[in-house]
């Protein structure tokens, strides 16, 4: 019986990973110009970090979190997100005592989520993320934004739509709180099991609940920009005043709260705005978390950011009609004529390769007419052919595969004089 892929994970094939590594390149090239440097964190963790960082009462917690006990008894769960790691290594490698602030850090690598599998949600997914941490500026909350806005409008992506909302600081939160659990208690009884738990323990959780979406009083229930106190409403102002001033369109939906726990003030989502490009249009999100630091045990420190997967921008590209660039053709393919020559090519394309070059031979003893095929499969610029006649010679003729023209080159001084054909 043969084995299959788990459920909600892929294969991403060579065809594929050119365009992965086409939107890695951007991102870290945008990266570089933001002044954001890459942190690698585990791929696991201790589970009590996702508890106390994502939120007990979220459903990544909840419900979709891969955890198991390791050999020694420790209770271990793969990353569903970048943040709470970034935030464990800041604290624990005191980067808020660094010089360089605020500490900007980028990430890239696999999440695991126990989700139901469909179009655009997986088990597996990679997220390229970043987060700024010890900065209360709303400009950087504004840069956090454009940088994601950018590298989607740099790989070709037109029709996007930036929702942001405002959760606001902890005491317009906490009224807002207040507000939800007055609205939602008469009659929490309509309301799905979760949301029963969620009233008391974290009322905002209700209205990102998938199950009771529809009920009426969801429609109605009290919005936290009417809460918001005057500082946060300042704040909000200036955010809103930065991403104008860098021709960000945006809309404010009072609605966005986001999944995990530790968001306050800035929120947003980058949707695909493609028609039809499927129930789950979410390309990228993230907010404002200032409590977070704190929380996992560091002094108290700002923090903002946002993740997106690969996944799903390769499918807002795709539904937006964008072809990758396509693969580049190697510069030389080596062709022989008889044993003696191939074995000759042995060393030729070794030196060709070290000269920055790429190159390639036949290893499947074909004839010298499979093996031209093999280089146009290649995409091969030039085709070098070495016979007999060649080798007796000190020759080795040269092809160059778009105009048809043919040179000869010495042999033993075929890669110096190939570097000056070729340029
Ligand atoms: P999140 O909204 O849970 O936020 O995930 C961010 C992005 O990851 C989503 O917008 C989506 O592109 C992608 N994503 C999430 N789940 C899946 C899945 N099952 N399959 C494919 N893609 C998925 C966070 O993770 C926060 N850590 C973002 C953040 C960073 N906030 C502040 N800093």
């Amino acid at each position: 019986m043969s084995i299959s892929i788990p459920r909600g994970t892929q294969d991403i094939l060579p065809e594929e990973v050119e365009l992965w590594q086409q939107i890695e390149t951007k991102a870290r090239e945008l990266c570089r110009n933001y002044q954001y440097q890459e942190i690698r964190t585990p791929i696991f963790e201790h589970t009590e970090l996702f508890l106390r960082g994502v939120g007990d009462t979220t459903d990544i917690v909840q419900k979709e979190m891969y955890t198991f006990e390791d050999r020694g008894g420790r209770s271990i769960t793969l990353r569903p997100e970048g943040t709470a790691p970034v935030v464990r290594a800041f604290v624990e490698k005191k980067m808020f005592g660094q010089a360089q602030q605020p500490v900007k850090l980028y990430y890239m690598g696999p999440m695991f989520r126990y989700e139901r599998p469909q179009a655009g949600r997986f088990r597996q997914f990679v997220q390229f993320g970043i987060e700024a941490l010890g900065s209360t500026d709303p400009a950087i909350d504004a840069e956090v934004i454009s940088l994601a806005m950018n590298l989607y409008k740099e790989m070709g992506l037109k029709k996007l739509k930036l929702i942001i909302n405002s959760l606001g600081d902890q005491e317009s939160r906490k009224a807002h709180r207040e507000a939800l659990v007055n609205h939602f208690k008469p009659r929490i009884g309509e309301f799905c099991h979760d949301c029963q738990t969620r009233l008391e323990k974290n009322p905002l959780r209700i209205l990102d609940c998938k199950q009771d979406r529809d009920h009426e009083l969801m429609k109605t229930a009290p919005s936290i920009l009417d809460y918001l106190n005057d500082e946060s409403k300042a704040y909000f102002e200036k955010v809103k005043q930065y991403l104008t001033q860098l021709d960000i369109p945006f809309e404010v939906d009072a609605k966005l709260v986001r999944g995990l726990d530790y968001y306050n003030h800035t929120t947003f989502e980058i949707m695909s705005d493609v028609e039809g490009f499927g129930a789950i249009s979410t390309l990228c999100g993230g907010g404002r978390y200032n409590g977070l630091v704190e929380e996992i045990g560091g002094p108290n420190t700002a923090g903002i950011g946002f993740a997106l997967s690969i996944e799903r921008f390769i499918a807002a590209l795709k539904a937006e009609g964008i072809e990758p660039n396509v693969g580049e053709g190697i510069d030389c393919y080596l062709a022989a004529i008889g044993q003696e020559a191939k074995d000759y090519t042995v060393g030729l394309l070794q030196q060709l390769r070290l000269a920055g070059f790429s190159a390639e031979r036949d290893y499947l003893d074909r004839k010298i007419k499979a093996q031209f095929k093999a280089a146009d499969r290649l995409k091969a610029k030039y085709v070098a052919t070495l016979g007999e006649e060649e080798l007796k010679n000190n020759k080795i003729s040269v092809k160059n595969m778009a105009t048809g023209e043919q040179t000869e080159l010495a042999l033993d001084a075929f890669v110096e004089q190939f570097l000056k054909l070729h340029g």
